[in-house]
């Protein structure tokens, strides 16, 4: 575990670039980033990529984790798989604000192919910023991980 706020991210190769724009953006707002990659842009296989992140926030290694694959939902899908992890995709500020507020998301996925980069860097900014409000959320969230 770590008390440092720490940021893991990953894509597949339909994102490597906006993941790059991300990561940069996310250590300029003072978080540690943790970028596993890939870096090359050869065609690979987004659940492994999801897994090897989801993994880095389900052990307490990273607080909080951003994946992207082309649409987003693969890469979730496959974090989702790991305990602990609550990975919703986002193409709006809203979604991405009440994600944490509401559902505790530790975990935000992206489509690069769906959203411009402006989009998600504003995406990201409102995930990272918000805080999970607990309360009756906090019952609801549980109910899940049960
Ligand atoms: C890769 O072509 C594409 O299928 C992947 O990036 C993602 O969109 C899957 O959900």
């Amino acid at each position: 575990m770590t008390d440092t706020k720490r940021v893991v991210l990953s894509s597949d190769h339909a994102a490597i670039d906006l993941r790059q724009t991300l990561a940069a953006h996310i250590a300029q707002a003072g978080w540690e980033v943790v970028d596993i990659g890939p870096t090359t842009p050869e065609s690979t296989h987004y659940p492994l990529h999801g897994k090897a992140a989801a993994e880095r926030v389900a052990s307490g290694d990273c607080t909080l984790g951003i994946l992207l694959c082309g649409t987003g939902q693969g890469i979730m899908m496959a974090a989702n798989k790991v305990p602990g992890i609550r990975c919703g995709v986002c193409s709006d500020t809203f979604s991405a604000r009440m994600i944490r507020q509401h559902n505790n998301a530790n975990m935000l996925s992206i489509g690069a192919r769906v959203i411009g980069e402006g989009q998600a860097i504003d995406i990201v900014d409102a995930f990272l910023k918000a805080e999970f409000e607990g309360g009756r959320h906090a019952t609801r969230v549980d109910m899940i991980e049960e």
